[in-house]
């Protein structure tokens, strides 16, 4: 058997860095190159493991698991479907594996691979990833590596392109202090096996909107005007948490709906500056459930502690009244000794406002500050409101989608509803200078040929 392989699928297979990120347009051959380096990894190391993951499980299914089986041969490869992992005749396995929820992680909590592998890396958080690259590990003697593939945009975009991309040049290994990391970068016009099969794909590509061609078409990381908050800044908004003077104010704001509760506690300083110390968070995207009013009242009861609240915010729609009881959630939850305030949900003005809050000024040392800052343990917050991006129909707002990232975030505007800031003039514009160097098209097309004997 005889398989073709390109220059960069080729470069992605002898990456010699514990975390490898083959990344950029779409169609470059990157899922394809993953399933291939898998296979000679299986095939050279007997009784290896390896694991591939997806995001969800009917991507997986549809794509690399479908491709999968296609390409290895029968002969030596066998795929068992209620397992999902094909297992090579030398002994060798690949689990294939999707991480939909932020909790998936723990399914793998005593598991042990040589190789561990993301398609799609973009479409998982942070968190996911450093918990699952804590499974690479073995005392086989195997090279242990990490190898992810992806587009630029979607969920984890600003981490990976900060893990991988800002951290100098591309076919690069940089040591990266406890990893050394490589960005193999991939332009479409690397697959030449595309191109011949499907010249009319560029053009296709070509019809996206501006943002979807530049990650889609041209591998282009640099996508910073899709984040919605250019003001954020992790090393001046997320901060160590500190006790807190008695006499600052403390607030409460939420969201709740049948599926979600995100509520947070809020101390206001006599300068009008803001701390999110505690977070109550579960959601789909935690791994939580929905709670009902009583339980979630409680919950919020537990998260005020012995501390005195001056209001608790919550959105217009929770004085709905419901069907069924005839009454309110706000109703409900006042019957269950919680009193909301009612804020507005207008989402424009909401958002500016909390633009000034997160602008960054110098305080009266110098130092760079911004109004509302948050203490590193509200985790779900610093996880999703950076990672909101713009609704290119509508410039003054987010995106809606992904909805488990909007919980959070509408949680803290109806805090600001409830206390809009004074406009201030924006002191440190944010600096986002990096553009990659695009390899140059490989004229001479296909790279190699790895033959199978
Ligand atoms: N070495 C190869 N030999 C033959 N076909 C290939 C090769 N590499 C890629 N292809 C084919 O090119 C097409 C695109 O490849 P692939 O799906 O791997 O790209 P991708 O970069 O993962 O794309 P996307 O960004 O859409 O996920 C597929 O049909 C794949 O089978
Ligand atoms: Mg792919």
């Amino acid at each position: 058997m005889e398989i073709s392989i390109t220059k960069r699928q080729r470069a992605f297979i002898n990456s010699p860095a514990f975390e490898t990120l083959y990344g950029g347009a779409a169609g470059g051959g990157k899922s394809y190159g993953q399933l291939v380096d898998a296979m000679l990894f299986a095939l050279e190391y007997p009784k290896s493991k390896q694991i591939i993951f997806r995001r969800t499980f009917p991507e997986l299914e549809k794509s690399i698991i479908r491709v999968s089986r296609e390409l290895y041969p029968r002969k030596i490869y066998k795929y068992n479907t209620s397992m999902h992992t094909g297992t090579f005749k030398n002994g060798s396995i690949i689990d294939f594996a999707y991480c939909d929820r932020e909790a998936d992680v723990y399914k793998y909590q005593s598991a042990e691979y040589d190789v561990i592998r993301f398609d799609e890396l973009t479409h998982f958080t942070e968190e996911m990833y450093l918990y699952l690259i804590s499974r690479c590990r073995g005392a086989n003697g195997y090279p242990k590596r990490i190898k992810s593939t992806t587009n630029p945009g979607g969920v984890g975009h600003f981490w990976v392109k900060s893990r991988f991309i800002d951290i100098g040049a591309p076919d690069t290994v940089h040591d990266c202090g406890e990893t050394d990391r490589i960005f193999i970068p991939a332009v479409v016009s690397d697959n030449k096996f595309l191109m011949e099969k499907d010249p009319d794909y560029i053009k296709r590509l070509e019809n996206l909107g501006e943002r979807d061609k530049k990650a889609l078409l041209y591998g282009d990381w640099d996508l910073t005007e899709g984040r919605y908050f250019t003001e954020w800044d992790k090393t001046v908004h997320v901060i160590k948490p500190f006790i807190l003077p008695p006499s600052w104010n403390r607030y409460i704001t939420l969201d709740y709906g049948l599926d979600m509760l995100a509520a947070y506690k809020i101390a206001v300083d006599e300068k009008n500056r803001a701390y999110v110390i505690s977070e109550l968070y579960t959601g789909k995207d935690n791994g939580g459930t929905g709670l009902i009013v009583s339980e979630a009242a409680a919950a919020v009861k537990k998260l005020i502690g012995g501390d005195i609240i001056k209001s608790t915010y919550a959105p217009p729609d929770l004085w709905n009244k419901q069907k069924d009881t005839g009454k309110s959630i706000a109703e409900l939850f006042y019957e269950n000794g919680v009193k909301l305030t009612r804020v507005s949900n207008e989402r424009t003005a909401g958002w500016l406002n909390l633009r000034e809050w997160l602008k960054v000024y110098p305080d009266e040392t110098g130092k760079s500050c911004a109004d509302l800052r948050i203490f590193d343990n509200c985790i779900n917050l610093i996880r999703t409101l950076p990672a909101l991006q713009y609704d290119p129909d509508n410039p003054d707002d987010c995106m809606r989608d992904p909805h488990e990232l909007t919980h959070a975030p509408d949680a803290i505007r109806y805090f600001v509803s409830g206390r809009p800031q004074k406009t201030k003039p924006v002191q440190k514009p944010p600096v986002y200078n990096f553009k990659i160097e695009r390899p140059k098209p490989d004229p001479g097309g296909f790279g190699d040929k790895i033959k199978l004997i």
